[in-house]
């Protein structure tokens, strides 16, 4: 079992998961065209136990809930007793790299997502259950995930970095929609099958972005959506905020140049970012 702070994810922001009430319907209504009655679900990232509970009510008959946070797994146990799924629903405590299941899952749930999966470890968890969880055919919640950056102006966000005379390295900060001004059009830059148990462990490419507007980049704003089931996805107004990656200097664009940032990350690493911009 690896250390109890291997997450930066306390109860409480698990807690605050259930404010998001778009995304645990759309989790519900997926869960509605997946689960068969009796099936096995394993969930990775359990936190308030919220989508392990909806898959129990909606008729599975085995739901494993893996949580590495401890104080979130004692909360999680605590709601599976009150709603009476104490039968269904097992809260275990572990990381996902160490669970394995011989007898195969009918269907494994991740929600690992935010921040373009560079804080969380939705990719190496998904591609961990896929080969060592998950039965052949089985299905993966969500299915995949697209992420899209987009060159902006925000000179608000580095003024977090200078305080009282004091100075901090620029890291990446998620901000509210509208706090930036995008640049240019948003562009995709790379799409993860969860799935697939070879999908990328390490991101890494050149995108071209035309600049629509005179200005001064001053970072990348990572967004991303993910496919639930064909007709079911996951936006971020569904619960999510945009991920601010500074650049470590601005650079100034005019109308029409060509921007060329080179962005490389290992998902679930965020200190593994490297991001670079040039115009052409
Ligand atoms: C975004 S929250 C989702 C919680 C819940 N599934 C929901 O939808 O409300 C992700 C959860 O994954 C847990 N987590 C992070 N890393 C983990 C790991 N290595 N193994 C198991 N759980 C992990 C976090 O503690 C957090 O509770």
């Amino acid at each position: 079992m690896r250390g109890e702070n291997v997450t930066p994810f306390s109860l409480l922001h698990a807690v605050s998961l259930l404010t998001h009430t778009s995304r645990v319907h759309k989790f519900r209504r997926a869960l509605e065209c997946t689960v068969t009655p009796g099936c096995h679900v394993v969930e990775f990232g359990a936190g308030t136990g919220v989508l392990s509970m909806l898959a129990a009510r909606l008729g599975a008959g085995q739901v494993t809930a893996l949580e590495v946070n401890r104080r979130s797994v004692d909360y999680a146990r605590k709601a599976v007793q009150l709603n009476g799924l104490s039968d269904t629903v097992t809260v275990v405590e572990g990381h996902f790299a160490d669970f394995c299941l011989s007898e195969g899952a009918d269907i494994l749930v991740c929600e690992m997502l935010s921040s373009i999966m560079l804080v969380e470890p939705q990719v190496p968890a998904c591609r961990h259950g896929v080969s060592h969880v998950l039965r052949a055919g089985g299905t993966v919640l969500p299915a995949s995930a697209t992420v899209y950056l987009v060159p902006v102006e925000c000179p608000g966000v580095l003024h977090r970095f200078a305080v009282e005379g004091l100075i901090f390295p620029p890291a990446p900060q998620t901000v509210d929609h509208g706090v930036a001004r995008d640049l240019a059009d948003l562009v995709p830059v790379v799409h993860f099958d969860f799935g697939d148990p070879d999908t990328p462990l390490h991101v890494e490419h050149r995108v071209q972005f035309e600049v629509a507007d005179r200005g001064t980049v001053h970072g990348l704003l990572g967004m991303f959506d993910a496919t639930l089931t064909d007709d079911i996805v996951l936006q971020m107004e569904d619960g999510w905020r945009e991920l601010f990656l500074p650049l470590e200097a601005p650079v100034q664009v005019d109308r029409g140049d060509l921007l060329e940032v080179r962005v490389a990350y290992t998902p679930g690493e965020p200190a593994s970012l490297e991001l670079d911009a040039r115009t052409k």
